[in-house]
């Protein structure tokens, strides 16, 4: 999608954005979960949109890194998760100075294309340094 798209998306999140909180509270938590029993502690928030799973990771005490490649959600990030760092990037071109323990990438990959998918994978693989990636697809179970 387009950065105007987003720009869009992050006007109505300021507005609404409390209802997708709200719908997708729990699957944010078991996300969270999920990297803190596998004792990630530096954690790479992939396509971090409006910083909410990013201000949870760092409530559960993780250093975040949150990376989007929209100037206006990633505003949106800087108020919601003023703890973490934020990167203004394209995560295929994503580069850090060193890989952290975990990476999520939440409700972004269905909106690249196959080839877009592919890199953003591969360079998350890149960045993590144990266990891989983690995707997840959907916010309802
Ligand atoms: C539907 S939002 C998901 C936001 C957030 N992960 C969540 O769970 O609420 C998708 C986000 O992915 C970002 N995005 C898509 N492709 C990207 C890319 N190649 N590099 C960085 N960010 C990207 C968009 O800018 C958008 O903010």
């Amino acid at each position: 999608m387009s950065d105007d798209r987003y720009r869009e998306i992050a006007r109505s999140l300021q507005t609404m954005g409390w209802l997708q909180d709200a719908l997708l509270r729990q699957a944010r938590k078991r996300v969270v979960e999920h990297l803190r029993k596998r004792g990630v502690v530096t954690a790479l928030d992939a396509g971090c949109g409006a910083g909410t799973l990013s201000r949870y990771l760092s409530d559960a005490g993780m250093s975040v890194i949150a990376v989007d490649r929209s100037p206006a959600m990633l505003e949106l990030a800087g108020r919601r998760a003023s703890h973490a760092q934020c990167l203004q990037a394209d995560l295929s071109r994503l580069s850090l100075s060193r890989p952290v323990d975990g990476a999520v990438v939440a409700l972004s990959l269905h909106e690249m294309t196959e080839s877009q998918r592919v890199e953003v994978w591969r360079a998350l693989q890149r960045l993590t340094r144990h266990g891989g990636p983690l995707a997840q697809r959907r916010g309802h179970p």
